[in-house]
């Protein structure tokens, strides 16, 4: 084997889309979902076969790009597709050794080229939010840089950078160049292209291959002064841009309207997509592209359940800053519907309950238990109103610890072992294995009809701090451990609620992003919160089955 020179040794790959079908619905590659206009086909088969015989002529190119630029014609280079430019772009100004800024995540040829030209690259991070970090950029613009390369809006976040950001660095270093990446500009509609002549650092790159879909054809382009430009086409192959790809760019540009209307559907469908995912509490980046990203609680998951789909999205955990993070393509009507269909289907609640005081009527038993417990070692009664209040105290989830306290607060200590004694005596009185105390007086709350029916629609699953053994008993009394698919008991983890590892625990089981959590106490709520999943407060009480009217609502 010949050895390659040392910067092509140390490349890494570049993943082309790879085990696609022509039935998935592709939302991986930032690609326009209907491809281009048909106008284009048309004009590519009036082609004869000696037109392909004969090396392409460029014509009115330069001419019909600069005028949807804006620019002139000597301010344009068409190039291969905009990969080709940025890697002309370096070739004519970046030497070995020189030093570069890009500002990742972005997209990963630019690392690929520099590596290629053996440039010293300094890595800069977008802002935790994901915003621009204009500062410190400027901050790492020395004399010695020699280009900065600026995405916008970037890929794959979606980040768009203002123009008095951008001109901040154009001014920093004059003899710095600045290559603003515009591929998206059809969809983000902002661009730097008015200020090519007061900037001559100032190089734009801009493509065929997303709004106006003709990505399989590479066709790109280079907006720059022309001076810049000169200097560009010296080292840009002569024919760079292909037969096809010169009437494809030609005819894109005479029907700019189908492309225009694709850029305002894409524009609906994101926002559409984005409430669909905020709504199921998903976090998502402001994004001025055609593609939005979504941090979820285990992207895994989802990128397999959107693959059984057919639905194609790119994964960009790889990303330090932007782990659990998916990033998806938005498409046409059509293919967003899909997408919408999929990801409600995916995102189907699950509805985790908490037992007591929601599912079950524990006054007859937890609560006399307390009541009980409590006046056996105080010799005082205590009512139902007074053990209610304290039951609104954060932290008192666990009856016994209630009990402890209440004791407590009226000056009296008991160890918490022999507390726990007495209360299950009330409360279990078990003998032989049965159980003949209070745990029989509980009423099961939630109509059967209608725990059937729920059942039928979602996922359904229960979060108690009742030890598994009093859980499973009075599921089993009351007939109904079958309809949940999970149940978390006081066991199963170490802390219980407030905090919340016990509903943690269930949505990992469940592999569940959408989860409801149903509670009556404050404790209940302050879990689900900390476990981001939104909180439904039930409030039964012996008259009205809350429980009933609330859920009677989701099955509408
Ligand atoms: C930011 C950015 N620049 C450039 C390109 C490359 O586009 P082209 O197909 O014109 O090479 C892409 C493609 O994904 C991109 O996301």
């Amino acid at each position: 084997m010949i050895k390659p020179k040392k910067s092509i040794r140390n490349l890494k790959e570049y993943n082309t889309p790879k085990s696609r079908n022509k039935s998935d619905i592709k939302l991986d590659f930032n690609e326009n979902t209907i491809g281009c206009s048909n106008a284009i086909i048309k004009e590519i088969n009036k082609l004869k076969r000696q037109d392909y015989a004969t090396y392409p002529q460029y014509e009115n190119l330069n001419k019909n790009i600069s005028n949807y630029c804006k620019v002139k014609p000597e301010e344009i280079l068409a190039t291969n597709g905009s990969d080709d430019a940025i890697k002309l772009i370096i070739d004519c100004f970046v030497d070995k050794k020189d030093k570069a800024i890009i500002i990742e995540p972005t997209f990963s040829m630019y690392e690929f080229y520099l590596t290629i030209a053996s440039a010293k690259i300094t890595k800069l991070n977008y802002n935790k939010n994901l915003s621009f970090p204009t500062q410190k950029i400027l901050s790492k613009i020395c004399k010695k840089t020699k280009l900065i390369i600026l995405c916008n809006p970037n890929n794959p976040t979606g980040t768009i950078i203002k123009k008095k950001d951008i001109i901040k660095i154009l001014n920093k270093n004059r003899n710095s160049v600045v290559l603003v990446d515009e591929a998206y500009y059809e969809f983000s509609k902002q661009s730097v292209s008015n200020i090519i002549n007061k900037y001559p650092n100032l190089i734009i790159t801009r493509t065929f291959s997303k709004a106006f879909g003709l990505a399989g054809l590479r066709a790109g382009y280079i907006i720059s002064n022309k001076e810049n430009i000169k200097i560009l086409s010296k080292a840009c192959s002569p024919f760079s841009v292909n037969l096809i790809a010169k009437i494809a760019i030609n005819t894109a540009l005479k029907y700019q309207s189908e492309t225009k209307k694709y850029c305002n559907d894409i524009k609906k469908n994101k926002t559409l997509i984005q409430k669909l995912l905020n709504k199921v509490k998903i976090k998502t980046y402001p994004s001025e592209s055609n593609f939005i990203v979504a941090k979820f609680r285990d992207s895994k998951i989802i990128l397999e359940k959107l693959k059984q789909r057919n639905i194609l999205v790119k994964d960009l955990s790889i990303n330090k800053s932007l782990n659990n993070c998916l990033r998806i393509t938005i498409g046409d009507n059509n293919k967003t519907k899909t997408l919408e269909k999929a990801l409600k289907d995916i995102f189907k609640p699950c509805l985790i309950f908490d037992m007591d005081g929601v599912l079950i009527d524990v006054r007859n038993s937890y609560r006399t238990a307390i009541k009980k417990t409590v006046e056996f070692y105080t010799k005082k009664n205590i009512s139902y109103n007074e053990i209610e209040s304290y039951k609104k105290i954060p932290g008192f989830n666990n009856d016994w610890t209630l009990t402890q306290a209440i004791i407590t607060s009226r000056k009296i200590k008991i160890r918490k072992s022999i507390i726990i004694n007495k209360f299950q005596e009330y409360y279990l009185k078990e003998k032989n294995k049965i159980f003949r105390g209070l745990i029989n007086n509980e009423t099961w709350m939630l109509k059967k009809d209608l725990l059937t029916k729920l059942s039928k629609k979602y996922t359904l699953a229960i979060v108690t701090g009742r030890p598994k053994i009093e859980a499973e008993y009075a599921l089993k009394l009351n007939k109904t451990r079958t309809f949940f698919d999970v149940v978390i008991a006081k066991e199963d983890t170490i802390k219980e609620k407030p905090y919340p590892d016990p509903i943690i625990k269930a949505i990992k089981i469940l592999k569940t992003e959408n989860a409801i959590y149903f509670g009556d106490t404050i404790n209940d709520e302050l879990a689900s919160k900390k476990a981001k999943i939104n909180f439904v407060k039930i409030n039964n009480n012996s008259k009205t089955r809350n429980i009933n009217k609330t859920l009677e609502r989701y099955l509408k």
